[in-house]
């Protein structure tokens, strides 16, 4: 795609809250300049925007989240953005090579970058108070829809013998594939445009 299209793409998409789409992106990119060798690459396109890193980590300060996971998390864009404002530590898993390479390269303190699949991971061994999910199985197939439904069952049954609350945050997940959440109560919904959204999930 080339980065017309993408620019347009993403007005587009994002329309609903634009203004402040665009104003926190023109002041991370600069903020962050030198960090960033890239945010996204082909077939994913859809890398979070700063507005909802933004949301994010205001939700983890007032929840006082202490351990956040981003699974998929390309060129680090949002573990470094949590890691420089929040006082969590960021972990961050990632299956491609190049992204990870760069995430880890790049990665702020308090950020731990993983090259695994987040399909294989063992969540039991990992006590993580949060899952960020910016929707790595994009393609909006019966197969992904299972591969969600068999990913989030792990991290729920992970939890099964633990009281502590815990939290997921769905990133442009479109609303056919949110049924995988139906087991969380949903708290907070951030809506930018159709399918640009966050919703947040509670145990
Ligand atoms: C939409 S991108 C999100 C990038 C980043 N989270 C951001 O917002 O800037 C989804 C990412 O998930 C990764 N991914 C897809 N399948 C994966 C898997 N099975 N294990 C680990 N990472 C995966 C992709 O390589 C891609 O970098």
């Amino acid at each position: 795609m080339s980065k017309t299209s993408f620019l347009y793409e993403s007005l587009v998409s994002y329309r609903h809250k634009i203004l402040k789409i665009i104003l926190f992106e023109l002041f991370y990119t600069f903020k962050y300049f030198k960090k960033n060798e890239k945010s996204f690459k082909e077939p994913h396109i859809h890398p979070c925007p700063y507005y909802f890193n933004h949301k994010l980590s205001k939700f983890i300060n007032k929840k006082k989240i202490k351990n956040v996971v981003e699974l998929g998390c390309g060129f680090g864009r949002i573990t470094n953005f949590l890691a420089d404002n929040t006082n969590a530590n960021i972990f961050g898993y990632e299956l491609d090579l190049e992204a990870f390479e760069s995430a880890n390269k790049n990665k702020f303190t308090n950020v731990s970058i993983i090259h695994s699949d987040i399909l294989k991971v063992n969540y039991e061994k990992n006590k993580f108070d949060a899952y960020i999910l910016n929707d790595p199985f994009f393609q909006p197939t019966k197969k992904n829809l299972d591969i969600y439904k068999n990913l989030i069952k792990k991290i729920y049954k992970s939890k099964k013998n633990s009281k502590k609350k815990y939290y997921i945050f769905a990133i442009n997940f479109v609303k056919k594939k949110r049924i995988v959440f139906s087991k969380f109560r949903l708290l907070k919904t951030i809506t930018a445009g159709p399918g640009r959204n966050i919703n947040i999930y509670c145990s």
